[in-house]
């Protein structure tokens, strides 16, 4: 019998469980065939206004948004993902669709120094989209990552991502069993902080973080980003049954490099 891990889930975990083939499906899915949200082309058309310039894309996963980018006319995008199957068919995507101006890279948000090909980079923009970054592991090594894509922009460089929230009052009643978990040490084992999920469905499992608000904003603070935005999907806009069906409601956040 396979024995059940109760180790903490580390970044190594989720690029394993987003290497898995469920997962890997269900993403290239979302890429062939949601492309960008509504939600998201108001918001990239309104603080990313120069298609020329350079973009990155972390934990562009199978391409969703780098090509969708491309499509609206952005010509200089570098993506990026940890996860080596989810890049393979990020590249296909856009090979299947005559595409050849958008750069793939292997690399690693927390560590992105190590990432030669984006050493002395400068990007005018940044977006880690669809909660890519909550899904790192542990505080520090979210600031981490904030901190990395802070150096690799232009000062005054938007930088859009989005969350779940902690504090939807639809939540509070779960929220409060959960602290009570915590507090009798009764929790996922496998969970690093409070906020943490971690859950399996038919599309693998899937680790995530669900900030409150006050978290997010001291974690900018701390990493040189200043805060312009946040807003929810819904306040933005009406999106279709598909992409509701593949995301819940989330809050979009805007900063800037200090
Ligand atoms: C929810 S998926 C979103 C994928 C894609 N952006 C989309 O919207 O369809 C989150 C992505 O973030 C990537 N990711 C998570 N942690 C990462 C890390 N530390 N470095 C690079 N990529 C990471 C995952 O591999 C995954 O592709």
């Amino acid at each position: 019998m396979d024995s059940i891990p109760t180790t903490k889930v580390t970044g190594e975990t989720v690029r394993s469980d987003f290497n898995s083939i469920n997962t890997v499906l269900h993403y290239t899915r979302a890429a062939h065939f949601l492309g960008l949200w509504k939600s998201e082309r108001a918001l990239i058309a309104k603080y990313f206004t120069a298609p020329a310039a350079p973009l990155l894309e972390a934990g562009c996963g199978a391409g969703r948004v780098a090509v969708g980018l491309w499509h609206q006319g952005y010509r200089a995008i570098t993506a990026f993902d940890f996860a080596a199957e989810l890049l393979e068919q990020a590249g296909n995507l856009a090979a299947e669709q005559g595409i050849d101006g958008i750069t793939f890279l292997q690399a690693d948000a927390t560590r992105l120094e190590l990432c030669p090909a984006l050493r002395d980079q400068s990007f005018n923009g940044a977006v880690f989209m669809f909660n890519g970054l909550m899904q790192i592991p542990g505080r520090e090594h979210r600031r981490r990552a904030l901190r990395g894509l802070q150096r690799l922009c232009r000062p005054g460089a938007p930088f859009l991502f989005t969350t779940h929230d902690r504090d939807d009052p639809a939540d509070r009643d779960e929220w409060a069993r959960e602290a009570d978990r915590w507090a009798r040490g009764e929790q996922n084992p496998r969970l690093v902080e409070f906020g943490d999920r971690y859950f399996t469905d038919e599309n693998g499992n899937t680790f995530m973080h669900l900030p409150v608000r006050g978290e997010v904003l001291d974690d900018l603070a701390a990493t040189g980003w200043s805060h312009v935005e946040d807003l929810t999907r819904n306040a933005l806009a009406s999106e279709t049954p598909m992409v509701r069906n593949f995301s819940d409601n989330c809050r979009f956040w805007v900063a800037r490099k200090i």
